[in-house]
């Protein structure tokens, strides 16, 4: 028998939902796409039912598509969420999202000595660790993990 679903936030015509975000992620990945500066319809839901996730944060971003950097940022905070592409109300693609084996910029290195703290130079990481995301510094060697990720 069909049961029938529901969407908690409305269907989009055309663009990117990136659904089964960790609830503790969403605000973070909010800001690293930087979607308060963006034109085009954004919904958001947050703390959705979610059987995998317990709490899951899911975003609509209306006519837009993401580009690699986009994805990088997304697998960063949120390596488990799920990226459709839609077109014309049909999910025409699905993304997996999926750390590259180096990071450049996004995020700072937690180390405060390190030089990407106190001169303009570009963090560059070394992903050591793609299941729980820990990166290792280029220049310092310090490993800056998950829950201590902030915005470079
Ligand atoms: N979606 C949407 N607008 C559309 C089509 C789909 O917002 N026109 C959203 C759905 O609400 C869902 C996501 O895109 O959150 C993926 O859609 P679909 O593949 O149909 O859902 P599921 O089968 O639940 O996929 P998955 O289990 O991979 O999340
Ligand atoms: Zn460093």
């Amino acid at each position: 028998m069909e049961t029938k679903k529901e969407l908690v936030v409305s269907a989009i015509k055309d663009g990117t939902v990136i659904d089964h975000i960790p609830a503790k992620s969403l605000f973070k990945v909010i800001s690293t796409l930087e979607l308060n500066n963006i034109e085009t319809p954004i919904t958001i839901g947050f703390n959705l039912e979610s059987k995998k996730l317990g709490k899951k944060g899911i975003i609509k971003i209306s006519d837009k598509f993401p580009n690699d950097n986009d994805l990088n940022k997304i697998a960063l905070f949120a390596p488990e969420a799920k990226i459709n592409i839609i077109r014309n109300y049909e999910v025409v693609e699905k993304k997996v999202v999926q750390l590259p084996d180096t990071i450049e910029g996004i995020v700072k290195c937690m180390n405060p000595k390190c030089i990407t703290n106190f001169e303009e130079v570009k963090t560059k990481f070394t992903v050591i660790d793609k299941k729980n995301v820990a990166l290792k510094c280029r220049y310092c060697e310090k490993i800056t993990s998950q829950e201590n990720f902030e915005m470079k």
